[in-house]
């Protein structure tokens, strides 16, 4: 793929920049500023030069103003600094077709090409309830293996089942107590079921062992424990494919902890050999310098059974042999900082040096999640009560005739979804949120329905106006609104890029609220008759060329929507 518009002229102010100056291009490309929208949009400081040009920086600028010729950009000296503004043309033309020719696919490049980045995200435990930083690190992940895509990487997506441990022999036991026979296939049952099980065990210490117990029955692969354990992981499974399905989210790989039941003695071994490991009140730990209070990094308990900590060390190296990433992703709660910081540093002690390429791509909490059946958040209670809600909207909307469609439920579903995804990635993954019902699902504000209406509005327009024209006079386009419209779709692909380097879908998101910001601007401002501006009766050029821009905007604002993963409606 070329590089994108923008940063084509970047690299040529850089080079321009660095030949008149006589140092390479590499050492110059850091020192670029956005400028300041008043003055242009690359900037140049001349501090740095004044030393050794023993000449003042704004006489630096100007003659470094004077000398620059770029074609397509206009260089003009402000103070110290040296600014570049795009020219009109041909930039407008330019952006307007390579967003329009490479439609939901915009904002792309090829970075990746040829590497690959391990995602583990989502990973919910099985036969308990999905929680909430579940639904994070799905909508997270989601998000950022998108992007990576997007960039040409190879997503190994892996969906790390929490399907081992003794949190399931709690459920076994508390099945047995309080488990319906007639209903081992539901998946509600068996969180209901969970949940007692997790009560009754936090005060009653013999119900707590019976559920290790069924642990250590199972990593002694007894055929009966193992059977109950196969079967329930199963409805589990059923439940969860119905989830993501609805989601729309899709991983490469469905596998958990349990594939590492035979892979934990040689790791134990071999760590025994490489950094030692040691008895600790009976338990099995690794034999590393811990910090005051810091708890150590345990590989068995006192009654020999195996840990989080030891499946994930297996995990890491069954990815690394698999895959030779380039980079290995968590995507996991903050929560459990303190865990893969220990797994990084016991993989580093057993010297891989891969390890190194691993990110805990960490989220925070979020505050005030309830629904209004109940305490415990389901997350399928959250998507209906997410579509329920949308569809009372939709059914105002429809009355007031802001809205037409002939599918209501379809459309209900495709809101409500998209407002929980936007709900969340609009936030920096490791901020702390309240999360809150009336705005997520606001028509007007920072929400998704706003930016899907904003996407749908653009193709009532292109509707409108008899669809996009093949062709048009870019240079028709010299209104400030509409250069500042050109400049957010510009920015895209630099956008998909900085998100994908620091893992924060919500630069995309933030970036969607500035371009739907411009465009409402745009064809709202001066007349109340919404999409006047583009649909003019009486001038047939200029209307080509401000549909061309809407139909721009609406292939970005589709590919943002998507790389969020979320539906991008047409009509609404
Ligand atoms: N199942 C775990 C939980 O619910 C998350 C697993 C995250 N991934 C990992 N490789 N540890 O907390």
């Amino acid at each position: 793929m070329n590089p994108s518009v923008y940063s084509r002229y970047r690299t040529a102010f850089v080079e321009a920049l660095a030949q008149n100056l006589g140092v390479p291009a590499s050492e110059l490309d850091s020192q670029i500023k956005p400028a300041d929208p008043a003055h242009g949009d690359f900037s140049f400081p001349t501090f740095p030069l004044a030393k050794a040009q023993k000449k003042a920086p704004p006489a630096i600028a100007a003659a470094l103003a004077q000398a620059i010729k770029v074609p397509g950009l206009e260089v003009v000296a402000a103070g110290p600094y040296v600014n570049a503004k795009f020219a009109p043309m041909p930039f407008t033309g330019e952006v307007i077709d390579t967003a329009r020719a490479q439609g939901v696919r915009y904002g792309g490049g090829d970075v990746g090409t040829g590497k690959t980045v391990v995602m583990d995200y989502s990973s919910p435990n099985i036969a308990k309830p999905i929680a909430f930083h579940h639904i994070r690190s799905t909508v997270i992940g989601h998000g950022i293996a998108n992007l990576h895509r997007a960039l040409g990487y190879k997503v190994e997506g892996i969906n790390y089942l929490g399907d081992w441990g003794k949190q399931f022999g709690l459920v076994a036991v508390g099945f047995q107590e309080y488990g319906d026979p007639a209903r081992r296939n539901d998946m509600a049952h068996l969180v209901e079921v969970y949940v007692k099980a997790n009560k009754r065990a936090e005060a009653e210490p013999a119900f707590d062992e019976r559920a290790r117990d069924f642990f250590r029955r199972m990593e002694a692969k007894e055929p009966e424990a193992l059977a109950l354990w196969k079967e329930f992981r199963e409805t589990s499974l059923r439940d969860f494919e119905r989830i993501y399905a609805r989601l729309g989210v899709k991983f490469e790989h469905m596998e958990g902890e349990s594939r590492y039941q035979d892979k934990m003695e040689p790791v134990i071994e071999e760590l025994a050999q490489k950094v030692g490991v040691k008895e600790s009140q009976g338990a099995t730990i690794v034999d590393l310098p811990y910090a005051e209070n810091e708890p150590p990094v345990m590989l068995k308990k006192n009654d020999g059974s195996t840990l989080y900590a030891t499946r994930d060390l297996a995990a890491a190296n069954d990815r690394w042999d698999r895959f030779h990433f380039e980079k290995s992703l968590y995507v996991v709660a903050t929560d459990q900082a303190l865990h893969f910081r220990q797994l990084f540093r016991v993989l580093e002690a057993m010297g891989r040096e891969w390890t190194k390429r691993m990110v805990h791509v960490n989220f925070g909490r979020v505050h005030g999640m309830s629904t209004r059946k109940g305490t415990v958040v389901l997350l399928t209670d959250v998507l209906d009560e997410a579509k329920a809600r949308a569809l009372e909207k939709v059914q105002e909307n429809i009355k007031a005739g802001r809205i037409q469609t002939n599918d209501p439920d379809g459309l209900a579903e495709q809101i409500g979804l998209g407002a929980i995804f936007f709900g969340d990635l609009k936030n920096r993954r490791t901020t702390d949120y309240t999360f809150d019902w009336d705005d997520v699902l606001a028509f007007e504000g920072h929400s998704g329905p706003y930016l899907q209406y904003a996407h749908a509005r653009t193709c009532s327009i292109l509707r409108k106006g008899g669809g996009a024209p093949a062709s048009y006079d870019a240079s028709l386009l010299t209104l400030p609104e509409e250069q500042a419209l050109l400049r957010g779709i510009a920015r895209l692909p630099v956008v998909v890029q900085e998100a994908a380097e620091q893992f924060e879908p919500s630069f995309v998101a933030r970036w969607l609220l500035d371009l739907g910001a411009a465009f409402n601007s745009y064809f709202t401002a001066g007349n109340q008759d919404r999409g006047k501006r583009v649909l003019l009766e009486d001038n047939d050029a200029l209307k080509a060329a401000r549909l061309a821009l809407t139909d721009a905007t609406r292939a970005s604002l589709a590919a943002g929507l998507t790389l969020l993963g979320m539906a991008t409606p047409e009509y609404m």
